[in-house]
């Protein structure tokens, strides 16, 4: 292989494509040992110590774009945070990561929690404060203008079913379980759209809709920032659409917003506005899901499912992994 002239997006593809799984598996099998055991933060740490460590041995001069939160917040995995073997001379690179995506469901056991990273050449992932995000998906195949944000849950729905050809009450809809949600909610009951109501888990939610299996039409909701921008890349992969618009509740959020240069706070984003270029998506599963299996502990090993896909192949690759103790 010629090494000449490596951009980054030719160091994504060759490097950095398989590799991001190594990173996503370590951060699952570490939050695993946690499942079930009622400790939110010590799941989280575990994921997130596990992570950092696997990224650091990678050669790239990667940079947390989405990360654990503002380095006054996080010690580890802080926005900002410079990750990677090749400081100064490997490829930039920005990373969106959720080192455990469903805290709260490893804790109690639940399904759909995963480790998830995205990464992109510099400048291709939105920096997206963490703030909530109120957020509109469906899967591929839609003509572009079939979801719009600015107009009502219940024309987005109509749009969705005259495109795929059915009735309103056919569509089937992800929302996530919380009591902001009841108006929604109750606009979608009185067209008798199914709904399935998630407890957590929203970058699961989101890509349910790019999975026929999961017979999810659309993801509606208010959910975080940060995951919003890792369902995009990941979606940008695998095909769909997805918009979101940022939420604040006080002025702190506001405030910093703006720290990361946002000046138009009703912006309603693009798919491409969150995620653009090539990027690779990648995600373990921690407890068993739509998605992905779990980290299953056997006797002599742990076995991780995980999937890697990249947005300018289209490539979507399973990795089943036993891992030896
Ligand atoms: P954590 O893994 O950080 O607990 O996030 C889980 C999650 O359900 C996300 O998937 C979702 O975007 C967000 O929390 C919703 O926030 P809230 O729990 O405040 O409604």
């Amino acid at each position: 292989m010629s090494n000449r002239h490596v951009t980054a997006s030719s160091v994504l593809d060759r490097v950095l494509v398989l590799e991001m799984v190594r990173v996503t598996e370590a951060a699952a099998i570490a939050a695993a040992k946690l499942i079930g055991r009622g400790d939110e933060k010590a799941a989280d740490h575990a994921a997130v110590e596990a992570m950092r460590a696997a990224l650091n041995e990678l050669p790239m001069d990667g940079t947390v774009v989405i990360g654990e939160g503002e380095r006054d917040e996080a010690p580890m995995l802080f926005i900002g945070e410079r990750v990677g073997s090749a400081q100064g001379s490997g490829p930039k690179i920005d990373i969106a990561l959720d080192p455990l995506e469903g805290t709260t469901i490893t804790a109690k056991g639940g399904p759909n929690a995963l480790a998830v990273l995205a990464i992109a050449e510099q400048g291709c992932l939105l920096n997206a404060p963490d703030v909530y995000m109120d957020k509109l998906a469906i899967g591929p195949g839609y003509a572009a203008g079939t979801i719009d944000l600015a107009r009502s849950p219940s024309d987005n729905i109509r749009s969705v079913a005259k495109a795929k050809g059915v009735d309103p009450s056919e569509i089937n809809v992800c929302v996530l379980d919380r009591s902001r949600h009841a108006e929604l909610i109750a606009e979608l009951r009185a067209l008798s759209c199914g709904i399935q109501l998630i407890p957590d888990g929203d970058v699961a939610g989101v890509i349910a809709v790019a999975n026929p299996e999961t017979g999810i039409d659309v993801y509606m909701g208010t959910g975080g920032a940060p995951e919003g921008v890792l369902a995009a890349a990941a979606l940008r992969c695998v095909g769909g659409q997805i918009q979101g618009r940022l939420l604040f509740r006080n002025d702190d959020e506001i405030a910093r917003a703006r720290r990361w240069g946002i000046d138009d706070l009703d912006r309603i984003y693009a798919l491409e506005d969150m995620a653009k270029g090539d990027c690779i998506f990648a995600a373990t599963g921690v407890t068993d899901g739509s998605l992905l299996a779990g980290v299953h502990v056997r006797k002599a090993c742990v076995t991780t499912e995980s999937i890697v896909m990249r947005a300018s192949s289209g490539t979507v690759r399973r990795v089943t992994a036993e891992h030896h103790r």
